[in-house]
């Protein structure tokens, strides 16, 4: 079941997934978790939390004038990776933003991720560049 969560309930999996336990589930939140048009999406399976997604508005460096969602810190349990929670996290939230009439979802995605962005289909529309601490990335986007 996927629902709308807070920001905080999102920081123990961003810590564990995404930061490799490496910083600490209170040190987890990002600037634009609060911002206004911000939502967090979790997939739940018997109350456990197993997958997070986080959206805010953010125009594309290349397109400012379009509308559009950036995501970022899209993580899934490491047991119940490859079982279609990722798709079903982005699925549903790309079904939410076509209903407000956005129109692009994109994101700065972890290079080893682009497979899964990629079936998705997100297409890539930068150069691969790199974030410290984190790794190579390419911008990605889907027109929706
Ligand atoms: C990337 C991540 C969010 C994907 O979620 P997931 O639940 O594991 O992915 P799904 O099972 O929904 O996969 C959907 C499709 O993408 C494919 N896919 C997923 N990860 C893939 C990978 N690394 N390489 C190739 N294909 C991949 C799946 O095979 C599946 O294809 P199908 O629809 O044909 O069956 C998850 O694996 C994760 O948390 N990884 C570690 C953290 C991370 O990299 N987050 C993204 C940061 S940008």
């Amino acid at each position: 079941m996927i629902q709308e969560i807070s920001s905080e309930q999102t920081y123990p999996l961003r810590s564990e997934i995404l930061r490799w336990g490496k910083v600490p589930p209170e040190q987890c939140a990002n600037p634009e978790d609060a911002l206004p048009g911000s939502f967090h999406l979790g997939y739940f399976e018997e109350k456990e939390l197993l997958g997070i997604a986080s959206f805010h508005i953010e125009s594309m460096p290349d397109m400012p004038n379009v509308s559009a969602y950036r995501l970022r810190g899209m993580a899934v349990a490491k047991n119940y990776q490859n079982k279609g929670i990722g798709k079903k996290l982005v699925q549903h939230a790309i079904a939410l933003l076509k209903s407000k009439n956005v129109g692009y979802l994109w994101c700065n995605a972890r290079t080893s991720a682009k497979y899964f962005y990629e079936k998705m289909n997100f297409e890539i529309f930068s150069e691969e560049f790199e974030i410290p601490n984190i790794g190579p990335h390419y911008r990605m986007r889907i027109k929706l």
